[in-house]
């Protein structure tokens, strides 16, 4: 990429020059290059009506120096940060704390001030909920409600749950503490409540989906309370914005994957996209994408109206994890899925020792002594895109020249603005989501919540059990 990019792409194997005739020709991509063309044009223009907010997410430097403020208004003796919040309001503050925090963060002693260990119990499990409880002492937690809408059911229960705890652990005047609300500037039940209130809050823009997110205060106010680098994640996703901008595929690495993970999908057969980083801290980077991918992709309707059913089938994979759980089927198996490794250049040391017990016969571990865990990961990555390739599975590469948060914002901004791309190249809207609205709505109409009775008939779609059926 360019010179101060921090962040290597390389397509070669998605493309004949990798996998021959399993690959794209030049000819695909010239297909391909009008349409990916007028995918620009039309993001460019909704950006304009102000429809799309994320492409500009990181020229808001007023966001990241608010985050950094409260996150250092905070009392020392607060250790613990809990984000309140599903999907898109807390899989992206997650991946930025699981790759750029220190490894095991949460598991380590605390010392007063930054950085705060986060916690991200996500869904309403109860049980997990209460353990959240059991182990945030109140006086030394704040919790981050995070919600763009305002009324997602699970993180309002987590919500009605602090408020009481709070309440009556610390008094009721204490909320304005102990809770700090990110959600729409405008609208919405949180909205009001943290007016009411009086509760800090950071707004969501209303131009920017949950999962287009991760760069407005739903990202950038946990980061820093984590101690994170939210000005050099902004950097880093701005150097990559600049870059996705153009409209000519062969020089915009979005538009490029776009076009090619669609091609695979719709003229190759391969509907699945497999994200697989050689790094723990990177896996939860691939979650967020698999939500990204997902929910923009997965459509009922075209943007003409018309049923199609489409969506490609985002898969988060472990290196070298899952070499010993997956690698078997995405070898042997169909030929129906593309590959996206992730992994970082430089990994921090760890020497394995030359144990004299353990390497005195060949065949024993020699071959490891006086190497390093990270070379031996490496070395895992190389041998899994080699199998595959040799295959003819199409796959693609991403290094962080460093795990750092310029190349992570690098990252980032780069597969949003895929996304972004592959709406119009499948031809739906990648900015909604109603298919997951219309589950919210049964769920509160199960609930008995009023104004929503009206779904209670739905609700027999799902049948009560067929006693042929239930054993
Ligand atoms: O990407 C999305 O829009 C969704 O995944 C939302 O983030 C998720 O449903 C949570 O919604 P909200 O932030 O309104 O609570």
């Amino acid at each position: 990429m360019s010179e101060a990019s921090r962040l290597t792409v390389d397509y070669t194997n998605l493309m004949a020059a990798g996998v021959a005739d399993c690959g794209l020709s030049e000819a695909d991509l010239d297909r391909w290059a009008g349409p990916a063309a007028e995918a620009v044009a039309l993001t460019a223009e909704r950006r304009r009506r102000g429809d799309i907010g994320f492409l500009d997410l990181p020229d808001d430097r007023a966001q990241a120096r608010a985050a950094l403020e409260y996150a250092r208004s905070l009392p020392p003796q607060v250790d613990t940060v809990v984000v309140l919040g599903i999907g898109g309001s807390s899989l992206g503050p997650h991946a930025l704390y699981s790759a750029l925090g220190r490894p095991l963060d949460p598991l380590r002693p605390r010392t007063a001030g930054l950085p705060r260990r986060l916690l991200f119990p996500d869904n309403s499990d109860p049980a997990t909920f209460a353990a959240v409880l059991e182990v945030c002492p109140p006086e030394r937690t704040v919790w981050n409600v995070v919600t763009k809408s305002g009324s997602t059911a699970e993180t309002a229960a987590q919500l009605l749950v602090v408020f009481d705890r709070v309440a009556s652990a610390l008094g009721a005047e204490a909320a304005p503490r102990h809770i700090v609300v990110t959600t729409d500037p405008g609208k919405g039940a949180l909205r009001r409540v943290a007016d009411r209130l009086g509760l800090t809050s950071f707004p969501i823009p209303p131009s920017v989906g949950g999962r287009f997110s991760v760069l407005s205060a739903v990202g950038l106010l946990p980061a820093a309370c984590a101690g994170l680098d939210v000005t050099g994640l902004l950097d880093g996703a701005r150097a990559m914005r600049d870059r996705v901008l153009e409209p000519d595929l062969r020089k915009n690495p979005a538009l490029f994957l776009a076009a090619a993970l669609t091609a695979h999908h719709t003229e190759r057969q391969r509907p699945m996209v497999v994200m697989m980083p050689y790094a723990d801290a990177l896996y939860d980077t691939a979650d967020w994408f698999r939500q990204l991918w997902a929910e923009s992709l997965g459509k009922a309707h075209d943007t003409d109206g018309k049923p199609v059913h489409v969506g490609p089938t985002p898969i988060a994979s472990r290196g070298a994890t899952d070499q010993h759980s997956q690698l078997q089927l995405y070898a042997e198996g169909p030929d129906d899925k593309t590959y996206l490794f992730v992994a970082p250049g430089h990994r921090p040391p760890l020497p394995l020792p030359r144990s004299e017990p353990a390497v005195a016969e060949p065949g024993d571990y020699g071959y490891l002594a006086g190497r390093d865990m990270g070379e031996l990961l490496d070395a895992e990555l190389r041998g899994t895109i080699a199998s595959l390739t040799r295959r003819g599975r199409p796959n693609a590469s991403f290094t962080l020249d460093r795990l750092d948060a310029p190349a992570l914002g690098e990252l980032m901004m780069l597969l949003m603005a895929t996304t972004a791309y592959a709406g119009p190249l499948y031809r739906v809207d990648p900015f909604d989501q109603p298919g997951v609205e219309e589950a919210k709505q049964l769920a509160y109409a199960a609930l008995g919540r009023s104004g929503f009775d009206h779904l209670t008939g739905h609700l027999a779609a799902a049948r009560d059990p067929d006693p042929r059926y239930t054993f």
